[in-house]
């Protein structure tokens, strides 16, 4: 057990608790919890037994006794509160995506790095056992090369309008994306080389939607050509009818020797595996705790050895940077190269 970190966790929305429930799970002391919602706060405060709530981060965040400040707001406030926490000298855990832009990402990096503290990422499915495993297999050539993955992710439209906003958390290939990139870049250890990417807005006519100036594409089918050979392919929508039946299906993974089927960052359950033409069920071991408490665990040891966060700045760039291709290859009908973050 690393030291017992002082956390003030913003946002007290559905990843606020998530959060808060994991960093107790993981053995730390979560002081304060902030939302603009004080009904919110004030019910996190009391379901968790938290000594202090704010509506105003930035009292949060200048409490001397906090060293983590863990953000769970909405995409456009990622860059000012990890700066603002960054600039109280307080190490930063931010939910995924890293940000809108990568003007916002150099102010980001530009404070943590003047303030000497740590970064992490909530990519909280890259300690998924599952994935794990998929990868080894990759890796040991099981499913020889080059490999092709496919990902689906089906949706009825979002219940937090927010999410459809192109000026807000920017649709599914920036918000929901992110986590299939990770995961590719696990399985295949390479860098993306080019991506294209059609999509259109199912949603555009709902009216609960109607109040919402530019809306966000909601549905997309894109392929990522790896450096490796390797090719991904995802098929996102987030433009479905309410109560919608028809849900995503499992990620496949072929290659000339074989293939897996199966949710590649789940935590329960199995994956189905084919080596010629055999095929096996894989069990998978179930975690101890919660990958948001493990993800917690292992970034508060990072801080305590001086060591870069596991997932930090690099990988937020990177999926960053895909999901922005992804969007100017919509938006142009171009193939975009992939230009890697520094
Ligand atoms: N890692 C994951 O698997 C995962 C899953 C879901 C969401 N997320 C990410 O977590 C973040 C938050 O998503 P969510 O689903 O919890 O959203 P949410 O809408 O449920 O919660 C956000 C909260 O922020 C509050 N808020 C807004 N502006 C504020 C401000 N200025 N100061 C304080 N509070 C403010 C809102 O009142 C709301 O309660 C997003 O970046 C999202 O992409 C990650």
């Amino acid at each position: 057990m690393s030291k017992r970190m002082n956390i003030a966790v913003i946002g007290a929305g559905d990843m606020g608790n998530t959060h808060v429930g994991a960093w107790q799970n993981a053995g730390h002391r979560v002081v304060s919890v902030t939302d603009i919602s004080e009904e919110l706060a004030k019910k996190t405060k009391e379901k968790y037994g938290i000594p202090n709530m704010y509506l105003d981060y930035r009292e949060a965040a200048a409490d001397p006794e906090i060293d983590i400040v863990s953000i769970c707001l909405p995409l456009a406030l990622h860059a000012p509160v990890t700066i603002y926490a960054a600039e109280q000298g307080k190490h930063v855990f931010c939910e995924k995506p890293l940000a809108r832009s990568f003007e916002e990402v150099k102010a980001m990096e530009a404070a943590v790095n003047k303030a000497g503290v740590h970064f992490g990422i909530g990519l909280q499915r890259s300690f998924a056992n599952s994935l794990k495993i998929v990868k080894q297999m990759a890796a040991d050539q099981v499913f020889g090369h080059p490999m092709l993955i496919t990902s689906t992710g089906v949706a009825e439209v979002r219940p937090k309008r927010l999410m459809h906003d192109a000026n807000g958390n920017m649709g599914p290939l920036m918000d929901n994306c992110c986590h299939y990139f990770m995961m590719w870049k696990h399985i295949f250890q390479s860098r993306p080389k080019s991506i294209y990417c059609i999509g259109d807005v199912f949603a555009k006519d709902r009216p609960e939607l109607s109040h919402i100036e530019k809306l966000a594409i909601d549905t997309a089918v894109m392929s990522v050509k790896y450096e490796s050979g390797d090719m991904a392919e995802m098929v996102i929508t987030w433009g479905m009818a309410k109560g919608f039946q028809l849900g995503g299906r499992s990620d496949r993974l072929y290659g000339p020797r074989g293939g897996a089927e199966g949710d590649f960052t789940n935590i329960t359950g199995s994956i189905t595996i084919y080596e010629g033409d055999q095929r096996r069920e894989l069990g998978i071991e179930g975690h101890r705790q919660s990958l948001h408490a493990e993800q917690f665990q292992t970034f508060a040891q990072a801080i305590e050895q001086g060591i870069p966060a596991p997932v930090g700045f690099q990988d937020g760039k990177e999926m960053l940077t895909i999901s922005l291709a992804a969007i100017e290859s919509a938006v142009t009908g171009r193939i975009v190269e992939y230009k890697h973050p520094e």
